[in-house]
């Protein structure tokens, strides 16, 4: 079988096993390149580690510091002749380097929502680990089913107040467009993708693992959040998705409370805004990444979820001298290259000036499409997209 991009909507719904296996490959090969010598992690629970910024913490963590890892996530395995998701492949892929490199690595797939999928990965980190001294929590989800109630949520990305209209971009065709996004009808947008995406979950698990006595002392975790400029904030940071982000960072209280009595402590991570599965389907957002991308290029700064995650370990959560630098409103940030006033100086510049004619040389558009198609395996010159990818398809597994 020969396997060709093929998108429904914003998403890709092809993956192709011999490109994922090479985004995974390059991204260990980056923090080998570093040879991180600090202290780290030594075993490591991920939950969200198939894809985006799970998988580059879980990569950062094996490679950059021989740590133990289990990896949680929700992802298709693959069948004879029917693909499998991107998030499994890259596991696959994973946890064939790891094995070579004489590291554990096993994951498990399910519904991390569930008290069942936290039960297994108890049992797993009390058969095999003992314990962990680091959770990665990184999920991004449209739907939760509640473990306590049944209640199925399904969050939304909306504006809270007046309708919000601003320029977005069709990544695949570069068209740019005028795009007006109604905002929210009641409460209840709000409460959903708080429900979702908001900090309930990481609790859940944090108590979970702590009454299970899996947690090490000194244990750390870290949640992701993002902010970003101005022109996104009615869409994001003021919107559902920001409401949900301010439920996750009012959550760090109650989990560092919770963690006291083992010295642990718990983060909320501000990243960068990247080309994932997940912010692909925000409007507006990716043409600001193709701008953002661009600047951030021709300056010389550019980061992927690999670079971020190199950064948060070494430079924020495992410090020389231990010291984990925050901001004003205790976050760590990694989101200060994005940030810095040059950047969105420029970005903003060009934000009004940027039209469908003179995209391809304003804005850094490919690079997007680009990176987009290689999150599924895709745009890989070393590989052959016309050869037969039968024998791959079904071959990989995971542990
Ligand atoms: P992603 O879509 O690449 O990864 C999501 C992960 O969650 C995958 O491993 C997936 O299998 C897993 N997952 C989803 N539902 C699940 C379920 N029910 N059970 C088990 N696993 C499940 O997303 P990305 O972009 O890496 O996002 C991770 C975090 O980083 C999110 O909190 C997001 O808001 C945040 N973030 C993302 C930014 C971006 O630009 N992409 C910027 C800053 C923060
Ligand atoms: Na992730």
């Amino acid at each position: 079988m020969i396997i060709q991009p093929r998108t429904r909507g914003f998403i890709c719904i092809t993956t192709h096993p011999e490109g994922t296996a090479k985004n995974v490959h390059n991204q260990i090969e980056y923090i080998k390149s570093k040879n991180i010598s600090a202290e780290g992690p030594k075993k490591v629970l991920v939950i969200g580690a198939s894809t985006g910024f799970g998988l580059s913490s879980r990569i950062t963590a094996a490679f950059g510091y021989n740590a133990a890892t289990i990896g949680v996530f929700f992802e298709k395995p693959a069948a004879p002749r029917k693909p499998g998701t991107a998030g499994w492949y890259n596991t696959a892929a994973f946890e064939k380097e790891a094995s070579e490199a004489g590291l554990y690595a096993k994951s498990i797939n399910g519904d991390a929502f569930s008290d069942e999928i936290k039960q297994q990965t108890i049992d797993l980190i009390k058969k095999d680990l003992g314990q962990v001294d680091l959770v990665v929590y990184s999920l991004a989800s449209p739907r939760r089913t509640h473990p306590k109630t049944g209640i199925a949520y399904s969050s939304v990305l909306k504006p809270i107040g007046e309708p919000f209209t601003n320029k977005t971009v069709d990544f695949h065709t570069a068209s740019v467009t005028d795009i007006t996004i109604e905002p929210i009808e009641s409460q209840e947008d709000i409460d959903n993708t708080i429900a979702v995406m908001g900090g309930e979950d990481w609790k859940f698990w944090m108590e979970d693992l702590k009454a299970a006595g899996v947690l090490a002392e000194g244990v750390k975790t870290v949640a992701y959040s993002y902010i970003g400029p101005e022109l996104t904030h009615r869409i994001y940071k003021d919107g559902t998705i920001g409401m949900a982000k301010n439920d996750l960072e009012k959550t760090v209280p109650a989990i560092n409370e919770l963690l006291a009595d083992l010295n642990g402590v718990s983060y909320v991570s501000v990243n960068k805004a990247l080309v994932t599965q997940s912010s692909s389907a925000i409007p507006v957002v990716p043409l600001y990444v193709s701008l953002l991308y661009k600047v951030m290029k021709d300056k010389g700064i550019h980061e992927g979820t690999i670079e971020q995650m190199q950064r948060l370990f070494e430079e924020r959560l495992y410090t020389a001298d231990g010291q984990v630098p925050l901001d004003e409103n205790g976050r760590i940030r990694i989101d200060d290259l994005e940030m810095r006033e040059d950047v969105q100086k420029e970005v903003d510049d060009l934000w009004k000036v940027v039209t469908s004619e003179n995209i391809n040389e304003i804005s850094d558009i490919e690079g997007y499409r680009n990176e987009f198609f290689q999150l599924f395996g895709f745009n890989y010159d070393e590989i052959d997209y016309e050869a037969e990818a039968d024998e791959l398809v079904s071959v990989p597994s995971i542990s």
